[in-house]
Protein backbone atom coordinates (compact mmCIF):
# COMPACT_ATOMS: atom_id res chain seq x y z
CA UNK A 1 0.00 0.00 0.00
CA UNK A 2 1.26 3.61 -0.91
CA UNK A 3 1.86 5.96 1.89
CA UNK A 4 2.64 9.54 -0.34
CA UNK A 5 4.24 12.33 2.10
CA UNK A 6 5.48 15.79 0.64
CA UNK A 7 8.80 15.97 -0.28
CA UNK A 8 9.83 19.47 -1.62
CA UNK A 9 8.18 21.91 -4.25
CA UNK A 10 9.28 21.41 -7.71
CA UNK A 11 10.84 24.53 -7.42
CA UNK A 12 13.32 23.04 -4.57
CA UNK A 13 14.00 19.96 -6.53
CA UNK A 14 17.95 19.64 -7.60
CA UNK A 15 19.12 20.86 -10.71
CA UNK A 16 20.60 17.94 -13.34
CA UNK A 17 23.43 15.74 -12.25
CA UNK A 18 22.89 17.21 -8.57
CA UNK A 19 21.64 16.15 -5.43
CA UNK A 20 20.11 17.29 -1.91
CA UNK A 21 18.97 15.60 1.52
CA UNK A 22 15.62 16.52 2.34
CA UNK A 23 13.61 15.70 5.53
CA UNK A 24 9.76 14.64 5.09
CA UNK A 25 6.94 16.43 7.71
CA UNK A 26 7.01 13.57 9.63
CA UNK A 27 11.00 13.42 9.73
CA UNK A 28 12.21 10.86 7.27
CA UNK A 29 15.34 11.88 5.44
CA UNK A 30 15.56 11.26 1.90
CA UNK A 31 18.22 11.46 -0.97
CA UNK A 32 16.77 13.58 -3.83
CA UNK A 33 18.62 14.06 -7.01
CA UNK A 34 18.20 14.45 -10.79
CA UNK A 35 19.52 12.47 -13.40
CA UNK A 36 18.88 12.80 -17.28
CA UNK A 37 16.33 15.07 -16.68
CA UNK A 38 14.39 12.84 -14.36
CA UNK A 39 14.47 12.87 -10.26
CA UNK A 40 15.00 10.44 -8.19
CA UNK A 41 14.91 9.46 -4.25
CA UNK A 42 16.40 6.61 -2.13
CA UNK A 43 16.58 6.33 1.13
CA UNK A 44 19.15 8.63 2.05
CA UNK A 45 21.17 6.98 5.02
CA UNK A 46 24.07 4.67 3.16
CA UNK A 47 24.16 0.82 4.35
CA UNK A 48 27.95 0.99 4.90
CA UNK A 49 28.49 3.30 7.93
CA UNK A 50 25.23 5.71 7.60
CA UNK A 51 26.62 8.31 5.70
CA UNK A 52 24.19 10.66 4.55
CA UNK A 53 23.62 10.27 0.47
CA UNK A 54 21.90 13.18 -0.04
CA UNK A 55 25.46 15.35 0.83
CA UNK A 56 26.96 13.17 -1.93
CA UNK A 57 27.21 13.25 -5.54
CA UNK A 58 26.04 12.09 -8.83
CA UNK A 59 28.38 10.20 -11.35
CA UNK A 60 28.11 7.70 -13.69
CA UNK A 61 24.04 7.48 -12.47
CA UNK A 62 24.65 6.62 -9.33
CA UNK A 63 24.68 8.54 -6.14
CA UNK A 64 28.17 8.67 -4.35
CA UNK A 65 27.91 8.50 -0.24
CA UNK A 66 30.06 11.58 0.65
CA UNK A 67 32.54 9.41 3.36
CA UNK A 68 33.84 6.43 1.65
CA UNK A 69 32.28 6.75 -1.96
CA UNK A 70 29.95 3.59 -2.39
CA UNK A 71 28.37 4.22 -5.21
CA UNK A 72 24.07 3.46 -5.19
CA UNK A 73 22.36 2.90 -8.84
CA UNK A 74 19.83 5.65 -8.81
CA UNK A 75 17.22 4.26 -10.15
CA UNK A 76 17.57 0.83 -8.39
CA UNK A 77 19.48 1.49 -5.54
CA UNK A 78 21.31 -1.45 -5.31
CA UNK A 79 25.74 -0.40 -5.33
CA UNK A 80 27.94 -0.73 -7.34
CA UNK A 81 30.91 -3.76 -7.25
CA UNK A 82 32.86 -4.66 -5.43
CA UNK A 83 29.97 -3.48 -2.73
CA UNK A 84 27.26 -6.10 -2.15
CA UNK A 85 24.58 -3.75 -0.65
CA UNK A 86 21.70 -1.33 -2.04
CA UNK A 87 19.39 1.43 -0.19
CA UNK A 88 15.14 1.23 -0.79
CA UNK A 89 14.74 3.50 -4.33
CA UNK A 90 11.25 5.07 -3.60
CA UNK A 91 8.84 6.11 -6.06
CA UNK A 92 8.21 9.86 -6.86
CA UNK A 93 5.16 11.88 -8.00
CA UNK A 94 3.99 15.37 -8.72
CA UNK A 95 0.76 16.57 -7.19
CA UNK A 96 0.46 20.79 -8.46
CA UNK A 97 3.35 22.15 -7.32
CA UNK A 98 4.41 19.49 -4.65
CA UNK A 99 6.76 16.73 -5.23
CA UNK A 100 5.40 13.43 -3.40
CA UNK A 101 7.38 10.42 -2.20
CA UNK A 102 6.13 6.98 -1.33
CA UNK A 103 7.25 5.73 2.01
CA UNK A 104 5.37 2.66 1.86
S1 LIG B 1 29.17 5.41 4.96
FE1 LIG B 1 28.75 5.42 2.85
S2 LIG B 1 30.47 4.51 1.94
FE2 LIG B 1 30.87 4.44 4.07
Amino acid sequence: MSQWVRLCSIREAPEEGKAMQVTTANGVDVCLARLDGELRALDNWCPHRRGPLGEGWVEGGAIVCPWHAWAFDLKTGVAHPPERASVEALALKTEGDDLLVDLA
